[in-house]
């Protein structure tokens, strides 16, 4: 009668090698996605900061990689932000930037407080660039399609002027 020796013999040999290969893999995806889930609880942030989250997605990279305005904040771009921020916006974000325009308080979002640098930086100056032309849907920010894009950018400037002003002041 012929014996098969399963550790001699290589063909079985290299089966059984394989099949330990296999399991040490599944193992170790195993403790991979288990490590995974365990560093990444869900955080339990507020409605508004998961609101403002999900706004960002519709915002294309672009737009929310860049960390500053491309455009100079010289005087004059400085006065034509002010002009058609006094204009189009101050009823809402108020003429200080502080969020309390007289149209403020119908609103069920209330308009961004511009002055609170923290929560306001969840918006670098490229998104809110891109905010300014398209608004955010569900909040009541309207889209304003008529500025040309150096407009838009004295815009940001002069928010951003507006958060030093403030800043200045305190
Ligand atoms: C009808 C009211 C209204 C008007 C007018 C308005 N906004 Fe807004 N704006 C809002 C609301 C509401 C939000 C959303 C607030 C939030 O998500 O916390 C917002 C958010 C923003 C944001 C993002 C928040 C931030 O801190 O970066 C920017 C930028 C912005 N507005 C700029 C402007 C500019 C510039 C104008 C004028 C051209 C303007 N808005 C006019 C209501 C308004």
């Amino acid at each position: 009668m012929m014996k098969i020796n399963l550790v001699s013999d290589p063909v079985s040999r290299s089966v059984i090698a394989i099949l330990i290969l296999l399991l040490l893999i599944a193992l170790s995806s195993f403790a991979f996605a288990h490590g995974k889930k365990a560093h990444n609880p869900d955080g339990k942030k507020s409605e508004h900061m998961q609101a403002m989250m999900a706004a960002k997605k519709d915002i294309p990279e672009e737009y929310r990689i860049m960390d500053r305005t491309p455009l100079m904040p010289t005087d004059d771009s400085l006065q034509q932000g002010e002009k058609f921020y006094l204009q189009n916006c101050s009823v809402c974000h108020g003429e200080k930037g502080d969020g309390k325009g007289p149209a403020a308080s119908a609103m069920k979002t209330q308009p961004a407080n511009f002055l609170e640098t923290k929560h306001s930086a969840i918006y670098g100056p490229g998104e809110k660039y891109w905010i300014i032309a398209n608004g955010i849907k569900k909040t009541g920010m309207p889209a304003f399609t008529q500025f040309a894009p150096t407009q838009r950018w004295s815009l940001v400037n002069y928010i951003y002027r507006l958060q030093k002003d403030s800043a200045e002041t305190q």
